[in-house]
């Protein structure tokens, strides 16, 4: 294509679920491209498995229309629809064979006999499990179970992969593997996958894009590295990392440089991207790791960074980094997780705090 840019495959128009008097996806605008992986994020009850669902076809919009491959699929039924589907509960057949476990997909598609065996070996391959086709899916570690799972999806060469929180079941270290199972496999096969999750480390490790929700609402969507850095609301950047949410009013702004007079007094300025005038009320949002603290005695400011002083009210250890809660004027206080560039301050210890005004984020206080 001569534009370079690749083309929506799913496309939500206005989407919109109500069940009875619940509002559960209310007038989604979204659109996935052609093979990448999308993320669907958000606390519990946002909506995420509802608006899969839909496209799914598990689920009809009460209003709106969602598109695949520019066609209107509302009304087409599930079979009809080429998805390939992981739940969160492998939910694989517990009396059937593995082999007629992943075959199962293929079974209403008019496959031949002799492609049917070809196919599933293939599919186990590619899920890094081959030659367990005559085991039976209770003789095999939940990670493995999950494994086959996606190998029954994937064998029908599905147009779209759809995972609601396919990993959730598995534990923390399983879970981290197979976060990477699942984007390796994604990649070879390149095809377009939407992923629901809750865990945001999931969503930023993995996806393409990322579409954040809260009560059935689109909060922002964009690749990890813009919703990390650059939320557009409160809701975002509290869901997404430690956040400092510090109250303060516009009181200068030139080229560069929005100032901004925070509670304490201080005066914190953020590098301006536009948007912001004196008098306005803001929140500066900065991530807790962008605090850099020094102890007093050897503290020496770096131009053009903002730096002010506090004192150390809370630390927790863990391991490769501490994470302090340092009392400012007041009453204010601030969440610095430092990855220990100098030593471990002590509690009631007076501590110098920088930070550059690029990891100051504003947004209009909501
Ligand atoms: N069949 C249903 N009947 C009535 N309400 C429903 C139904 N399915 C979902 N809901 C409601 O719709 C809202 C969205 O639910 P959904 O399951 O999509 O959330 P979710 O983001 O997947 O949450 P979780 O992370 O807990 O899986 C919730 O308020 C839920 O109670
Ligand atoms: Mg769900």
């Amino acid at each position: 294509m001569a534009t370079g840019k690749k083309q929506p495959i799913v496309q939500f128009k206005g989407i919109m679920k109500r069940f009875g008097k619940v509002v559960a996806v209310e007038k989604m605008d979204f659109d996935i491209e052609e093979g990448s992986l999308v993320t669907l994020l958000g606390p519990s009850g946002c909506g995420k498995t509802t608006l899969l669902r839909m496209v799914a076809g598990l689920e009809e919009p009460t209003e709106g229309d969602i598109f695949i491959k520019g066609v209107r699929i509302n009304d087409t039924p599930i079979h009809k629809r080429n998805l390939g589907m992981i739940f969160q509960n492998y939910a694989l057949f517990p009396h059937k064979t593995i082999f007629e476990n992943v075959a199962f997909g293929l079974k209403y598609r008019d496959v031949p006999k002799e492609d049917v065996t070809q196919k599933v070996t293939r599919a186990l391959e590619m899920v890094r499990l081959p030659g367990v086709e005559n085991r039976m899916p209770s003789q095999l570690s939940g990670g493995q179970q999950q494994r086959i799972a996606m190998a029954r999806a994937i064998v029908i060469e599905p147009d779209v992969l759809l995972m609601d929180e396919p990993l959730s079941a598995l534990d923390e270290n399983l879970r981290e593997e197979m976060r990477r199972e699942v984007d390796n496999l994604q990649q070879m096969l390149g095809v377009t996958t939407i992923f629901v999750t809750h865990d945001q480390r999931e969503a930023l490790s993995m996806s393409d894009k990322i579409l954040v929700m809260k009560d059935g609402r689109k909060q922002q969507e964009g690749p990890p590295e813009v919703v990390y850095n650059e939320p557009t609301n409160h809701f975002v950047a509290d869901f997404l990392g430690h956040s400092n949410f510090i109250k303060g009013e516009v009181v200068a702004v030139d080229d560069q440089h929005v100032d901004v007079r925070i509670e304490t007094g201080d005066v914190l300025f953020a590098e301006n991207k536009g948007g912001f005038s004196k008098g306005d009320a803001v929140e500066m949002i900065v991530r807790a790791q962008r605090f850099d603290a020094f102890p007093m005695e050897e503290f020496e400011p770096t131009e053009g960074l903002n730096h002010f002083e506090g004192r150390i009210k809370d630390r927790s250890y863990m391991g490769g980094e501490v994470s302090y809660f340092i009392e400012l004027g007041n009453n204010r206080e601030i969440h610095v997780i430092s990855m220990m560039r100098t030593r471990i301050y002590n509690l009631g210890e007076a501590v110098s705090v920088q930070v550059a005004p690029h990891h100051c984020h504003l947004i209009a206080l909501e």
